[in-house]
């Protein structure tokens, strides 16, 4: 497979370098000042009131700092976390156990909650509100419901899709969150930061320069400069400079404004088959060989951000400044002259 930057997965060197670069406390995590207000808000007060923290979601887009936050909250409230994910808690004995070691005050962090079964989420209600489980011993004439007080905890739920939460599930959080795409300024800090931290040496126009293409993602900013720094072992004298990172960035297919080419491939397709749209998203999905819920929630919200792609109610729309940064022009006449020169490729 290719070697994308923008990749939906998260490979293991990225889970090092996660690890390695994870702000510990509020004070350290960059950026989404209101959000980072509010948390504090939150800790404190639940602090002062010698209570447990209020149930927490967090969504947004991936890389955005939904795991940094919930370690982050777990140190300010100093208690223990545990990690878990929706996709992990197969069985109703495994959550049972998880919930039943956590220790007064502990968090639990579960990522990907929109993952859970059925099954699991019904345990979990009963638990969030009442920190009790009822669970079945022994099967048919012989079971028997028991019923366990837990340890009172706090659930903090992370997803990329909170649209795809049930409503009684989402219900039970107190807190609801969102975290949006970083501003260049935040991410040009987080690559300071990181650079710091990594020993690296790097110019500030190439730090703007990163930042400018991390689109709008810590998590792809952390990448970016891992790989810059890689190409100016080799070729500069490992000294970071506009030089070295625009031509390492060209290398990795990143453009300008940080679009990488299966974004660019997604813009084509609406403006080669549907005339810049409305284009239906399943369409746009199959066409790029991607799923619809990867595509709505990694790729679009950059490109909507970006102001190049507006979701319409009947379909995806590419905007005139889409298509100037394709080098065309919104009207016919461009698409049909861009269809021949796909013919020409
Ligand atoms: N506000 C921030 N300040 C500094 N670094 C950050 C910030 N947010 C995220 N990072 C960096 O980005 C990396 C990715 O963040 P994190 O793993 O928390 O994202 P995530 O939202 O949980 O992603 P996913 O949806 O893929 O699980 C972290 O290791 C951290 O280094
Ligand atoms: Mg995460």
């Amino acid at each position: 497979m290719k070697d994308r930057i923008i990749t939906t997965e998260v490979t293991k060197v990225d889970q090092e370098l996660d690890q390695e670069l994870r702000p510990n406390y509020l004070g350290d995590f960059i950026g989404q000042e209101n959000l980072k207000e509010k948390i504090n808000i939150y800790i404190q007060a639940a602090k002062n009131r010698g209570e447990v923290l209020d149930h927490v979601l967090l969504y947004g887009p991936p890389g955005l700092g939904k795991t940094t936050l919930a370690n982050i909250i777990a140190h300010e409230m100093g208690t223990d976390i545990r990690t878990t994910s929706g996709p992990a808690i197969e069985r109703p004995g495994d959550l049972a156990a998880i919930l039943t070691s956590l220790k007064e005050g502990d968090i639990l962090f579960i990522d990907e909650i929109h993952r859970l079964s059925r099954v699991i989420e019904e345990i979990l209600y009963p638990a969030m509100e009442d920190y009790k489980i009822d669970i079945v011993i022994g099967q048919g004439a012989a079971a028997k419901s028991i019923r366990i007080d837990l340890n009172h905890f706090t659930l903090v739920g992370a997803t990329t899709n909170q649209g795809s939460l049930t409503k009684p599930l989402r219900d039970r959080f107190g807190v609801i969150e969102r975290l949006d795409l970083y501003d260049p300024e935040s991410l040009e800090n987080i690559i300071s930061r990181s650079s710091k931290i990594l020993d690296v040496n790097i110019k500030p126009e190439a730090t703007e320069e990163l930042a400018k293409r991390s689109r709008g993602t810590p998590r792809i900013a952390n990448r970016l400069l891992k790989r810059v720094r890689d190409y100016a072992d080799v070729y500069s004298d490992s000294e970071i400079n506009l030089e070295t990172s625009k031509k390492a960035l060209d290398l990795y297919e990143i453009d300008d404004k940080g679009l990488d080419e299966i974004d660019r491939r997604l813009l084509k397709i609406i403006i080669d088959y549907y005339d810049g749209g409305p284009a239906g998203i399943k369409a746009i999905a199959a066409a790029l060989g991607e799923e619809v819920s990867t595509i709505e929630d990694v790729y679009e919200p950059y490109l909507i951000q970006q102001g190049m792609l507006i979701r319409t109610h009947t379909g995806r729309v590419v905007t005139s400044n889409g298509y100037k940064h394709l080098g065309l022009e919104k009207n016919r006449l461009n698409t049909t002259q861009m269809r021949f020169e796909d013919l020409n490729e």
